[in-house]
């Protein structure tokens, strides 16, 4: 990452940056447009020589609070246990939504991902109280699932069995803790927002409909005519189009007519994620009850959900809290993280949405209707119909300086299958083989393909996704929409590096996106060619943020891309954060950024706690990133966002405590060593402590930690931001 690079993200031209570019080890730092938070490393952004680097940071302490720059207070609006509507704030909040219903009103939308086992366990009595039913089977259930490894495929209990009706306590519990709230917000003029209890409060858990039918979400597109499919290869659930619940709903982003969008993400935590060549799911079996003190999923097995009803785009009015929540399958099925929306007048809806998984996709939804009005709430309708397509990307060619080009693939059955195959990865190094849909077209999931020959043999068998997926109309359709992710494998899309948040810079109108990192698992590895580090690296832990600008939403147009901030160490080419997750751009054009470095890999431990940082788009501080907040111990930062006048940012403290869960005392502490370099490129010792475990946001030691949503504005009030 270079400065030119970074401004180019910001939308500057070359004037401004031949006015303002200094070396990189040179001069510290411009002015800040607000007093940055202290990084436990060295940063271009810090103001420091290279002596001043090594005694600043020669001994460090972590803190275990929500740490903000001098002049600026948070406030906490809602934490996990506290009542909404019919049930309670949930666990582990991940995107936030404000929408403004007068100057003092506005609702926020708040998504809840995740179950950490540890915290949540430590701290449910106290979150939801003895009266309403704080006293789980925990201790029982794990003794009761011990012999079997803490596991048991509860769809195979009898409804009477006992062991059924504890199991589904603590997976109810866990669910009800799950999917989307709404709270209502207030202020005095000109003062901080506040929780007020009020008419649109409301909640979607992951069980939303399953004792009460009206509570059901529903389905527009094509995967409603797998679901209402009578014959069918995998399991029914028996509900047709109905659907129970969301969950996994980790990021999102918000529609030009008040509407949510929430995605669903890690669902195959939860319930199955394969699905057979019709789009119907395996059975609830294949993805078990797990309990055993440490691991809590599968929470989806005991009460038979489908998991081809998992992993969509989810549209939520938070005016209208009796209206179903819409899954929009046209946006396809896949670890959906972030969305990102283009509604322009006369133009179709373009969507995009990225997959996060090692070898994820970035995809886009292009309508067949036009928009007229972007405030009109009937564009909702627009979803119905239209076509989803995946990014192809081209490395940069030689004198291009970084920038590259690539290309739309409809993902729909006459697509050719034309995969990346292994040798390309060989060029790099790497050994890696392909994921495609299973070549027996009567098992489910993903085949791995290992050599040219085997992929090959399989594109001369399936020439096209017609052949994978075999059937007419909506119903081929919907299979391939429910499968999006191993038909975009085989379509030949390029595998990513974690797509996580997008949002539309309205400078520029380009996409922004977080790829969080760059390697590969089980699930599939990024493409070496695109995604790579500072020297080259085929692997790059850190992540990037790229800018990619769309040429259009002609069927298969092209687009152009540009990396335009890099993780990672300064003195490995990083801007000194790791892993960029959620982005948010004020209406000036900065970029604020939170990041989500995983707390259990050691490798990491040099980032410290997570963090959010502001990238001025103008300015003198343009080209800088700049450290706004560092978060409790072992959390991550998530959902920023804006009140109307850009006077308060929103934050979301998710898992706090997540590897230690409660700090039982002050002394609760490691040491840790690192070794780092200053601005000259001098290497130097650091002494670091970390506090282990969190009691966010008591601050008292043995308290269990919770997650909690916070309002944060400047105490002179005022903008967020200088200048
Ligand atoms: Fe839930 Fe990809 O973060
Ligand atoms: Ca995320
Ligand atoms: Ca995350």
């Amino acid at each position: 990452m270079n400065r030119r690079d970074l401004l180019s993200l910001l939308g500057l031209g070359a004037a401004s940056l031949a006015a303002t570019a200094r070396p990189s080890t040179g001069a510290p730092a411009g002015r800040a447009p607000f007093p940055p938070v202290p990084t436990p490393l060295p940063v271009p952004s810090d103001g420091l020589d290279a002596a001043g680097q090594r005694r600043r940071y020669a001994r460090v302490e972590l803190e275990d609070r929500l740490v903000l720059p001098e002049g600026y207070r948070a406030e906490v609006l809602a934490v996990w246990g506290d009542p909404v509507a019919d049930g309670r704030f949930g666990f582990n909040n991940d995107h936030l939504s404000f929408l403004a219903l007068g100057p003092d009103q506005a609702l926020l939308t708040v998504n809840f991902e995740y179950i950490s086992p540890r915290t949540w366990r430590e701290g449910y009595t106290e979150a939801v109280g003895e009266a309403g039913g704080g006293d789980l089977p925990f201790e029982a259930l794990i003794e009761a699932l011990s012999p079997a490894g803490g596991r048991v495929d509860a769809s195979s209990l009898a409804e009477d069995d006992p062991l059924l009706g504890q199991i589904r306590r603590v997976a109810a519990a866990a669910m009800a803790d799950l999917g989307v709230g709404v709270i209502e917000l207030e202020r005095e003029p000109e003062g901080p927002w506040r929780r007020r209890p009020g008419i649109f409060d409301r909640r979607i858990t992951g069980l939303s409909g399953w004792r009460d039918p009206a509570g059901r979400l529903g389905v527009t597109g094509p995967a409603a005519a797998v679901f209402r499919r009578c014959a069918r290869l995998g399991y029914d659930d028996g509900l047709g189009e109905a659907i129970i619940g969301s969950f996994a709903n980790c990021a999102g982003g918000e529609t030009p007519w008040g509407t949510v969008l929430s995605a669903e993400e890690n669902v195959q935590s939860q319930v199955p994620e394969a699905v057979h060549a019709d789009g119907s799911s395996v059975a609830p079996a294949a993805r078990p009850f797990a309990w055993d003190g440490q691991r809590l999923d599968g929470l989806g097995n005991p009460f038979g959900l489908a998991g081809n009803k998992y992993g969509w785009m989810v549209e939520i009015d938070p005016r209208r809290p009796r209206a179903a929540a819409l899954k929009h399958s046209w946006l396809g099925r896949f670890r959906h993280e972030a969305v990102a929306v283009k509604a322009e007048a006369g133009q179709p809806l373009i969507v995009y949405s990225g997959c996060d998984r090692h070898g994820g996709h970035l995809y886009r939804f292009v309508s067949s209707g036009t928009i007229i009005d972007p405030a009109d709430p009937a564009n909702s309708g627009l979803f119905a119909q239209g076509r989803l397509e995946v990014a192809r990307f081209d490395p940069p060619a030689a004198g291009t300086g970084g920038e590259g080009r690539g290309r739309w693939l409809p993902l729909e059955p006459s697509t050719p299958v034309d995969p990346l195959t292994p040798a390309h990865f060989a060029r790099f190094g790497l050994e890696q083989a392909v994921l495609l849909p299973h070549s027996d077209r009567r098992q489910p999931g993903a085949e791995a393909f290992a050599s040219e020959a085997a992929v090959a043999a399989y594109r001369r068998r399936f020439p096209s996704l017609a052949e994978l997926y075999p059937g007419e109309g909506e119903e081929q359709m919907g299979a391939i929409l429910i499968d999006a992710h191993l038909a975009a494998c085989a379509a030949g899309a390029t595998p990513g590096a974690r797509p996580e948040d997008t949002v539309i810079d309205p400078t520029s109108g380009d996409l922004l996106i977080a790829f969080t990192a760059g390697g590969g698992s089980d699930d599939g590895r990024a493409d070496p060619a695109i995604f790579r580090g500072p020297q080259g690296q085929p692997t790059w832990p850190y992540g990037w943020i790229m800018r990619l600008a769309d040429g259009g939403p002609a069927r298969g147009g092209s687009f152009r891309w540009r990396m335009v901030a890099t993780g990672g160490a300064p003195w490995q080419g990083g801007l000194g954060f790791s892993n960029p997750d959620n982005l948010a751009v004020d209406r000036r054009g900065h970029l604020w950024m939170t990041t989500d470095r995983s707390t259990r890999s050691a490798d990491l431990d040099l980032f410290g706690n997570n963090s959010c940082w502001v990238l001025p788009s103008r300015g003198p501080s343009a080209g800088e990133a700049f450290c706004f907040a560092t978060g409790p111990m072992e959390c991550e930062l998530t959902g920023p966002c804006f009140d109307a006048s850009e006077s308060t940012l929103f934050l979301a403290v998710q898992h706090p405590g997540d590897d230690h869960g409660s700090r039982p005392s002050l002394e609760a502490r490691e040491a840790q060593s690192h070794r780092l370099v200053d601005r000259s490129g001098r290497p130097f010792e650091q002494l670091r402590w970390v506090p282990l475990g969190s009691n966010w946001p008591s601050g008292v030691p043995g308290r269990t930690p919770r997650p909690g949503v916070v309002a944060i504005r400047r105490l002179a009030g005022g903008p967020l931001l200088d200048g």
